[in-house]
């Protein structure tokens, strides 16, 4: 099958204005998007530029705003996206360079939420035990891959930026409700202030990006209900 990939590009060492870029490639309905892509590099423009890695739908690296939507290039297959495919950058962060973002910020909103055990009280002999029942408590946000799909579909995000974002409570979800973990009054703390968890308004736009499947708005309304029951 032939297909066509309308590519928003963009060079900030050349280009004023972003451009609409359009590659038709041979591919079976079987590949995936970025098999496409793939093509488009290295048959039409080898100066596309786009983040990949495990092309697994594993490393999180290269979400992209797909036919409208947040989705891993490499879990999207072609034969679900038309022959017509338009691919922009995720919105709300910096573009270096065609669908390349910077995901500076976006990280380190990810570490000001201490996203690793913290314990203060002595360590035990052997291990820090748990129950299967006290593990089950956050399996779903421990599948985070940091993809930034959530974050950059979230219109709270897009109308502030300092937001700390859907991606950072998921991963502060995954330790403040660990048994294990002793460091939920700081991340708490953290996720009280004027840029943390209120500025979520369910708009449930980061639950349907998400790759992993996460019940991402969930996981926030319930760190929601955690502070409102810490009083903090
Ligand atoms: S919660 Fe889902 S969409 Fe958000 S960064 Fe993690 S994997 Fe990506
Ligand atoms: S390339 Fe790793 S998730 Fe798509």
């Amino acid at each position: 099958m032939q297909v066509t990939l309308r590519i928003k590009r963009f060079n900030p060492e050349k280009d004023k204005e972003p451009w609409w870029g359009e590659y038709t490639v041979d591919a079976e309905p079987t590949d995936r998007l970025l098999d496409a892509l793939n093509l488009v590099k290295w048959r039409h423009d080898g100066s596309l530029t786009y983040r990949r890695s495990c092309a697994h739908g594993i490393c999180g690296s290269d979400a992209m705003v797909i036919n409208g939507s947040n989705r891993l290039a490499c879990k999207v297959l072609l034969k679900d996206l038309g022959r017509q495919i338009t691919i922009e950058p995720m919105r709300g962060f910096r573009v270096l360079k065609d669908l390349l973002v910077d995901m500076e910020a976006f990280l380190a909103k990810y570490r000001s939420v201490k996203p690793y055990l913290i314990t203060y009280t002595p360590e035990p002999e052997k291990e820090r035990l748990q129950s299967p029942e006290d593990r089950e408590r956050f399996d779903d946000t421990t599948k985070c891959i940091l993809c930034g799909a959530c974050t950059t579909s979230c219109p709270s995000f897009w109308a502030n930026q300092d937001y700390v974002g859907p991606a950072a409570i998921v991963n502060a979800h995954r330790f403040i409700f660990d048994s294990r973990d002793e460091g939920a009054a700081e991340r708490m703390q953290i996720l009280n202030s004027v840029d943390g968890v209120w500025r979520c308004r369910t708009v449930f736009n980061c639950v349907e990006a998400c790759p992993r499947g996460i019940n991402v708005t969930r996981a926030i309304g319930e760190v929601k209900k955690a502070l409102m029951l810490r009083k903090l």
